[in-house]
């Protein structure tokens, strides 16, 4: 019925509307609690009318005011356009301007939930034509937005900047919140006031994007972005190569976002007949302040974002930091044996398993040369992935199939493979360079490792795929001189169709997307894989700021998250085994150290918070609803405090950790959110250690004073942590 009304509304919003020239049109792309509207006119360009709350506008669209004043859907630079556009074009004859003149607007349902808007314009005297498209995701409020070009000139056209999307909003002060880092130090929080002038967020990495700067962005109206109030909107791109989200405050107040590829040094020269595709921009508006941005992410990643959204992914124990390059049958078989003992279900053998002219001892040799090390493994992979399934316990490996050590058999084989600058001097980055994936000899090389490697046994379930450095000294044999500016865009094509062909035939083996840690978390990539690795930083303390990050955007369910061993191996730390599971259960939970250096007297603790991950907490974290209660960056970092509830608010998981000493202050009181006031809930305190924290253990309380009157949680010293399952008895 919902659908049905959905349907209505549409048509008649398509018919031309009352005080509007006949052949004027509103178009409206709605979602459950939101619409945009922009106008159309033959022939003009678009007006960019409103994105908010769903409205009851009447006609009031067609009085001839527009609040956002007279402002572009997609502005070309051209015509009377002096903001930064969203595209800019050089035509066959040398033009510099563009000017756009609508054409028509096709409104197709994809299903009951998406429907697609696509709205196509033409320059008023040139054959170039640029399909905006907007998909709305109704239940999840989210809008995509990408643009297709068709050059019909009668010759070459040059793209020099070609936007995803074009966001024009208008409030008294904007305030922007991204997330930023380095290696090991991913996706910190970072707000500001935005003033006049443009404030961008660039990568031109071109590999390894997101290590620094993610392609997200928070843009909370009138005061800084609270949790669960106020108006703010949400942006992600799903693009893993070199990107600009550009934040222009003009002369007029206004704040013009425009998302897309980065145009530096990137023009696209288009020939005749040729069309090219931007990627598409994830974008969303909530007046409830960015926790429901978060959930809204969330809940379209799980089901239109990534691969097997749906299904739980398994707990791991991957050998990374517990052997790295240093082992052997025996010592991997160990750590088999290790994993089933504590009944983890996924065993990842990281680096190290390959090269034998170049043995892969160290990052110094041997990647590109996939074929099993004899020395270290003389039965192959097959038999540690048979070992490993007769254990009960699921295999998986790591590649790094884009990459190459100059000492290797494929550097020696295929120079021309390597991007490269001319003559210059190809740098290395952790001993390795980087194959050109614009190349399409190298995208089936690309898809050959990940098939062969797959082919070693039909028992590996899972790839780990790293990516470990990014673009220096630009450059392609492939490519000829003249589109040697489509490198950017056309190695991340490459990337994206060999994941592609992997889904196409592999669509059920788990893929983690990694690159040197967070270096690749973004949406363009994670449409191909199951989780991420969030960064190679595995200490919990740090893990809390990092996961905050990421999972404003990404889902919990995607997120792995290792304990590992103290003192951590990235900072020296000695945090209790406790705190350290208790962060890692709320993400997709692993183990990335040697089990028996577990201390025998905390086994047992680790077993069985293992058991209820995987009994009571998995469900909730990867599926339920994120509620941010305390965030790390307030109250000077004192504590973090996190709830999960189920979609049916029947369960609910509640994680809260004390981050200082806080002299006598150590009593929290927590109001939860999300819960139904009309439920009574049981609450049982899990992975609980020496003691317990929480004086309500086994009673029972009602979702209206939990919310309202919270509960008191009493630590004694820092990083104490204590997570509560909250269960319906009513
Ligand atoms: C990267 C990854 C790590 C590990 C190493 C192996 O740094 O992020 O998890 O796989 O490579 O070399």
């Amino acid at each position: 019925m919902k659908h049905i009304f959905r349907w209505i509304l549409c048509l008649l919003v398509l018919l031309p509307s009352l005080g509007f020239s006949a052949t004027d049109q509103l178009i409206q792309i709605k979602t459950q609690n939101t619409v945009m509207v922009i106008q159309s006119s033959p022939n003009k360009d678009l007006r960019f009318l409103y994105w908010g709350d769903q409205l009851n506008a009447g006609d009031s669209f067609t009085q001839g005011l527009n609040a956002q004043g007279e402002i572009s859907a997609y502005p070309a630079y051209g015509g009377r356009v002096n903001i930064n556009p969203a595209l800019k074009l050089t035509h066959i004859d040398g033009l510099l301007t563009t000017e756009l003149g609508f054409q028509s607007v096709e409104h197709k349902s994809l299903d009951n939930n998406v429907s697609e808007t696509i709205i196509k314009m033409k320059d008023l005297l040139y054959d170039f034509v640029v399909n905006i498209h907007y998909t709305a995701y109704f239940d999840q409020d989210v809008i995509t937005q990408y643009v297709t070009l068709e050059n019909n000139e009668k010759g070459q056209v040059a793209v020099e900047q070609v936007a995803s999307s074009f966001l024009p909003i208008y409030a008294n002060q904007y305030y922007l919140t991204h997330f930023h880092g380095s290696w090991a130090h991913e996706f910190m929080m970072e707000e500001e006031q935005l003033t006049h002038g443009i404030k961008k967020i660039e990568s031109l990495k071109g590999v390894r994007t997101t290590q620094t700067d993610n392609p997200s962005f928070l843009l909370a109206l009138n005061h800084n972005a609270q949790e669960n109030e106020g108006e703010v909107y949400g942006g992600a791109l799903a693009w893993s190569g070199n990107y600009t989200l550009s934040f222009q405050e003009d002369e007029s107040g206004r704040m013009n976002i425009v998302s897309g590829i980065n145009p530096f040094a990137s023009t696209i020269k288009l020939e005749k007949g040729e069309t090219f595709a931007t990627p598409k921009m994830i974008l969303s508006y909530s007046d409830c302040g960015k926790g429901q941005i978060s959930r809204n992410f969330h809940n379209w990643a799980r089901e239109y974002g990534m691969t097997h959204g749906s299904e739980l992914n398994p707990t791991v124990l991957n050998s990374w930091e517990g052997v790295y390059f240093s082992f052997d049958e025996k010592s991997i078989k160990g750590l088999i044996d290790d994993a089933a003992s504590m009944g983890v279900e996924m065993f990842v053998l990281d680096d190290g398993w390959f090269g034998n002219k170049y043995p892969r001892n160290n990052d110094k040799a041997g990647l590109g040369d996939w074929q099993v090390n004899h020395k270290k493994l003389p039965k192959g992979i097959g038999d540690l992935a048979d070992y490993a399934v007769n254990k009960g316990v699921k295999f998986g490996i790591w590649i790094e199939p884009e990459m190459v050590n100059p000492k290797s058999e494929l550097a020696e084989n295929h120079p021309d493979w390597i991007v490269q600058s001319g003559k210059r001097e190809k740098y290395q980055q952790r001993n390795q360079w980087l194959l050109d994936l614009s190349n399409p000899k190298v995208q089936d090389y690309v898809y050959s490792v990940f098939d062969e490697v797959m082919k070693m046994s039909s028992n590996i379930s899972y790839i780990k795929w790293d990516a470990n450095r990014h673009v220096d000294n630009v450059g392609s044999t492939y490519l000829p001189a003249d589109k040697q500016t489509h490198f950017w865009y056309d190695y991340t094509q490459g990337l994206y169709s060999v994941y592609q062909r992997i889904r196409e035939n592999y669509p059920d083996v788990i893929i983690q997307d990694c690159s040197s840690g967070g270096g690749r978390v973004d949406f363009g990539a994670m449409k191909y894989h199951d989780e991420f690795w969030a960064s190679d930083n595995t200490n919990a303390l740090d893990r809390i700021f990092i996961q905050y990050g990421t999972n404003t955007f990404f889902p919990a369910m995607a997120t792995a998250s290792h304990v590992s061993t103290a003192p951590n191996h990235q900072t020296g730390m000695v945090l209790p085994l406790k705190f350290r599971f208790d962060v890692a259960s709320t993400g997709r939970l692993g183990m990335e150290l040697q089990p028996k250096d577990i201390p025998a007297q905390e086994l047992p603790f680790a077993k069985a918070a293992l058991k209820t991950y995987k009994e009571i907490l998995r469900p909730i974290v990867m599926k339920g609803d994120l509620y941010r209660l305390i965030s790390p960056y307030d109250n000077d970092g004192s504590w973090y405090s996190i709830l999960y509830v189920s979609k049916d608010k029947k369960e609910s998981a509640y994680f809260t950790y004390n981050l200082k000493t806080q002299g006598r202050e150590t009593h929290l009181c927590s109001k939860l959110r999300g819960l139904d006031p009309n439920k009574t809930y049981r609450i049982e305190e899990l992975n609980k250690a020496k003691r317990g924290y929480f004086a309500g253990d086994g009673k029972t309380f009602t979702g209206d004073y939990l919310m309202k009157v919270g509960i008191p949680i009493n630590f004694y010293f820092p990083y104490e942590s204590c997570v509560l399952h909250l269960v319906a008895v009513n």
